[in-house]
C-alpha cells in the first residue's frame, strides 16, 4: 500500500519538532510525519539544531509560537526538567524530559523513554522482567533510565557495569535506596543472567569494540541481549550473541515506543504503531530491515 498522502501544509497546520544536537540524522520526523499523515492530521514534524546554551530560549519560543509539542533528545533531557512549567509524573519520577507538551497550562515536560524500553523488552524479546537477572552495561543518561525502571519492574538482581565506575555506584546507591528489594551490585554476574542490556555509546561506530568484556562474562551466560543502539541494526554485541544462539533485538522498538507515546501525548489520538515502524525502517534501514 502507498504512504498516505500528507495534507498540504496551510495557516492551520500544527507544528512539532525535535530539538537536539547534533539532530542532522534524527529519524523522529520520518516516523511522526508518517503518523500524521495516515491519521489525517494536518500537524508537521521537523528537527532544530539546537545548542544547550539556548534550549531555554528554544522552548520558550515554541510555547510562543503556538506548537503543538516538541521532543528532546541529547544533550537535552536533564536540562529541560528546570526550563518547564510543569512535570508530569513521569518526568518527575525519571529526572529527565524528552517530551513537551503546549496548552493552556504552558509548557508540561513527561518522559517517555522509561516505559519504552520496558515495552521493547517485552515485544522484542518476551523477557519476564519480575525477578530476571540483568547485566546492564552503560550508567550515562540512558543507562540511569534503564536501571531505575528495570528496578521498578522488580528484576532480582541488577549488575551494573560501566567504564567510569563511580557513575555506576551512584545510580547503585539510588537504586537500594529507592527499591530495596532489588540486588543491586558494580560489576560483572558470577552465574548466569537472563539479559545483557547495552546503554553504553560503544558500537555507533564501525570501529568500537564491543561494550562487553568477554573474559569478566561471557555470552554463553545470558539468553537474551538487548542493545539500545539501533544504526547499526546489528552491533559487534548483537552479532556476537546471536552467534553464542542468543536471543538479540536492537533499540527501534525503544525509538518508536517513545516516539507513540509522545504522539498520543500531543495529538489525545492511538498512535498508528504500524505505520511509524515502517516509516523508521524505511529511513534508518532503507526498507532493508523488515
Ligand atoms: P546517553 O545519554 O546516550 O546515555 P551519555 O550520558 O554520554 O549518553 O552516556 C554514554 C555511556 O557510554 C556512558 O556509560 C559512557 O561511559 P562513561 O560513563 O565512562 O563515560 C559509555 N561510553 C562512551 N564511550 C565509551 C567508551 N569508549 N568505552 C566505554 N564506555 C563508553
Amino acid at each position: 500500500m502507498p504512504p498516505p498522502e500528507s495534507i498540504a501544509i496551510n495557516a492551520a497546520t500544527r507544528l512539532c519538532a525535535v530539538f537536539g544536537s547534533p539532530i542532522r540524522h534524527s529519524a523522529s520526523p520520518a516516523m511522526h510525519n508518517a503518523a500524521f499523515a495516515a491519521l489525517g492530521l494536518n500537524w508537521r514534524y521537523v528537527a532544530c539544531e539546537v545548542d544547550p546554551k539556548n534550549l531555554r530560549a528554544a522552548i520558550e519560543g515554541a510555547k510562543t509560537m503556538n506548537f503543538a509539542g516538541i521532543n528532546l533528545t541529547v544533550p537535552h533531557k536533564l536540562l529541560a526538567v528546570d526550563m518547564v512549567d510543569a512535570l508530569d509524573a513521569s518526568a518527575k519520577k525519571w529526572g529527565a524530559v524528552n517530551t513537551i507538551l503546549f496548552n493552556e497550562k504552558g509548557a508540561t515536560g513527561f518522559n517517555t523513554d522509561a516505559d519504552a524500553i520496558v515495552t521493547s523488552l517485552r515485544e522484542d524479546l518476551k523477557v519476564e522482567l519480575r525477578g530476571a537477572k540483568v547485566l546492564l552495561l552503560g550508567a550515562g543518561g540512558a543507562g540511569r533510565t534503564a536501571a531505575l525502571k528495570l528496578a521498578a519492574e522488580n528484576v532480582a538482581e541488577l549488575f551494573l557495569v560501566n567504564r567510569t565506575r563511580s557513575k555506576a555506584e551512584e545510580i547503585a546507591a539510588e537504586i537500594k535506596k529507592q527499591f530495596p528489594t532489588v540486588k543491586v551490585s558494580v560489576g560483572h554476574p558470577k552465574s548466569d543472567a537472563d539479559l545483557i542490556l547495552n546503554a553504553t555509546s560503544l558500537g555507533l561506530k564501525a570501529d568500537d569494540a564491543s561494550p562487553l568484556d568477554e573474559k569478566q562474562f561471557s555470552l554463553k551466560q545470558t539468553r537474551a541481549v538487548y542493545d539500545m543502539i539501533y544504526r547499526p541494526a546489528e552491533t559487534k554485541l548483537l552479532a556476537a550473541a546471536r552467534v553464542a544462539g542468543c536471543k538479540t533485538a536492537n533499540g527501534l522498538g525503544m525509538l518508536l515506543h517513545q516516539g507513540a507515546k509522545a504522539f498520543e501525548i500531543w495529538t489525545g489520538k492511538p498512535a498508528p504503531l504500524d505505520v511509524m515502524r515502517r516509516a523508521l525502517v524505511e529511513n534508518i534501514y532503507g526498507g532493508a530491515k523488515s
